[in-house]
């Protein structure tokens, strides 16, 4: 198969450039992360991340044929295709892009608030919250491949993107935690999401149900007042 890799170095080059690999493919079924080991280790140095190989670190998502995912998981067929740094980044070398200052958004609104002691009450409430009550948000890698999937975040940069959405929903609906999650989803964009599915249909983990999430936050905003309109 015909593997097209856009490389660069900020440090060096003045532009991106495309270099196309030869690469067999293995007989039944192989990964696009394979295929760059074999670039790598075989044709050419290639720059790309990976720790877990098993869309747990959210660290080899990247685009491939304009779509973004997680090279470990991602079956790659015979044919052309493209391979491209994750969307919506900036790119440090090659297939690796600097998610440093996103991640420390998305760390700063998972730090959980609380301004009293927990009660016993509070614990009681804190056992029974069933994981279903969380959407699988707690399997979020934080991949950032929702957020580069997401059409509303192309066009709106003050919206904070599903991945970072999906932390406020955590904290929203974890009972130790007190802040006002419900306006820090609006004021982060809660109605420019678009309900297209798109973060859905490209995120790996299969447990999280976005859609449900972004409507439970709806529902509980206008429970309180908030619209659309403000
Ligand atoms: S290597 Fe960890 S998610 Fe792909």
């Amino acid at each position: 198969m015909k593997i097209t890799i856009k490389h660069y170095d900020p440090s060096k080059d003045a532009a991106p450039y495309d270099v196309s690999y030869d690469v067999p493919h293995e007989d039944d079924y192989m990964t696009l992360l394979q295929a760059l080991v074999y670039i790598h280790e075989n044709l050419a140095p290639l720059s790309f991340d990976y720790i877990c190989r098993g869309r747990m670190c959210g660290r080899c998502a990247m685009m491939l044929d304009g779509n973004p995912v997680l090279a470990c998981v991602e079956p790659i067929s015979e044919g052309s295709h493209a391979v491209e740094p994750l969307a919506g980044l900036p790119v440090v070398k090659d297939l690796i892009v600097d998610k440093s200052q996103v991640q420390a958004k998305i760390s700063e609104t998972y730090k959980r608030v609380r301004v009293s002691p927990l009660t016993e009450d509070d614990l009681q409430v804190y056992n029974q919250n069933d994981s279903d009550d969380l959407f699988g948000i707690q399997y979020c890698a934080r991949c950032q491949v929702c957020t580069a999937a997401c059409p509303a975040r192309k066009v709106n940069s003050a919206y904070i993107g599903p991945s970072h959405m999906l932390g406020v929903a955590f904290r929203h609906f974890d009972p130790y935690d007190q802040a006002d999650r419900i306006v820090e989803a609006v004021q982060g964009g809660l109605w420019s999401c678009i309900m297209c599915g798109n973060c859905t249909k490209a995120c790996n983990q299969l447990e999280i149900d976005h859609l449900r999430v972004w409507q439970k936050l709806r529902d509980e905003a206008m429970d309180r007042g908030f619209s659309d309109k403000k």
